[in-house]
């Protein structure tokens, strides 16, 4: 029996998630919109691909939440995407109204479901979701650190002269300027990237990864799509496969890290469930003083986002 993944906003984060998870056999996909002539669109087009792709999957494209009667993934990916000289945080009002309306909609037809939430600002969202109607905060993972250590993958890959995915690292808190890449976790070929890697380097590296989500919209003039995509089909099979990948996501904290209340991204172990567990760094007194103001700023934003509902 195929899962069945909703995916909820039919734009360019939407449609690329359809079809890498679709590329992934996944499961089959339901792409909703709040008009169905894009979502439809798009399914049409992925179905016509699907023959020259051979995945077997079933997209359908709708307005209808019916449509999504009971899947096991919905991911998150409507609101409005950065325009040049936004942040994410600018997004905030507008998305907490729409992220909150739609996890009570798909809530009606899919009670179980985990949800994977990609609107910004996501770690936000991601409470916006819980405050609205998904009382096991497990099941709530928010998308930032699987496309923010690709980046940092990327540029380490660039810097080394290596293929990208001989590359590991992990950036966890605020998926925003604040967020805390760990050079120190890097490794290349299971080497410390400080081995092939000047300090320089390093450095330039982790400044192209905060800004790397800024640099495609000042470039498009409109967000990223084939990235957050790729990202987001990851954590998706990771919860159906329930093999237990560790991801660093956005998840709720509950006093690990010495923080409580607030959804941030951390190392987790992802499963059928959605969140198993989250998992505890030793981080450094710097590392430290990082998370705790990429928290802090979490905190202040969460607080105007729910003043939002
Ligand atoms: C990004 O970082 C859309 O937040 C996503 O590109």
């Amino acid at each position: 029996m195929l899962h069945t993944i909703t995916i909820v906003g039919a734009g360019n984060v939407g449609g690329s998630t359809a079809h890498a998870c679709l590329t992934r056999r996944l499961g089959n996909v339901v792409l909703l919109d709040i008009d169905e002539r894009i979502p439809r669109g798009k399914a049409l087009d992925l179905s016509q691909a699907a023959v020259l792709e051979g995945h077997g999957c079933d997209i359908v494209g709708s307005a209808d939440y019916a449509d999504s009667t009971l899947s096991d993934v919905i991911v998150v990916t409507a609101g409005i995407p950065r325009k040049p000289g936004m942040s994410r945080d600018d997004l905030l009002r507008v998305n907490a109204d729409i992220v909150g309306q739609i996890t009570k909609n798909a809530l009606k037809y899919s009670p179980d479901a985990v949800f994977i939430i990609a609107a910004n600002p996501v770690d936000v969202m991601c409470m916006v979701a819980h405050q609205a109607g998904i009382a096991d905060t497990r099941r709530i993972i928010g998308l930032s650190g699987v496309l923010d250590t690709a980046r940092l993958r990327a540029e380490t890959a660039l810097a080394a002269g290596v293929p990208g995915h001989t590359v590991q690292g992990l950036v966890i808190g605020e998926h925003g300027d604040g967020m805390v890449p760990l050079p120190r976790f890097t490794e290349v070929a299971g080497l410390p990237a400080a081995l092939l890697l000047t300090e320089e380097q390093t450095e330039q590296a982790r400044k192209n990864t905060v800004s790397g989500g800024s640099r495609i919209v000042e470039y498009m003039g409109s967000s990223a799509h084939y990235g957050p995509g790729a990202a987001l089909a990851v954590m998706v099979e990771a919860v159906l496969r329930d093999k237990g990948d560790i991801l660093p996501c956005s998840a709720y904290l509950n006093g690990e890290y010495g923080i409580k209340g607030i959804f941030m991204c951390v190392p987790v172990r992802l499963g059928a469930r959605g969140v198993e567990n989250l998992i505890v760094l030793d981080l450094t007194d710097e590392e430290k003083d990082a998370v705790a103001r990429s928290a802090a700023c979490i905190r202040e934003k969460t607080a105007a986002g729910l003043a939002a509902q």
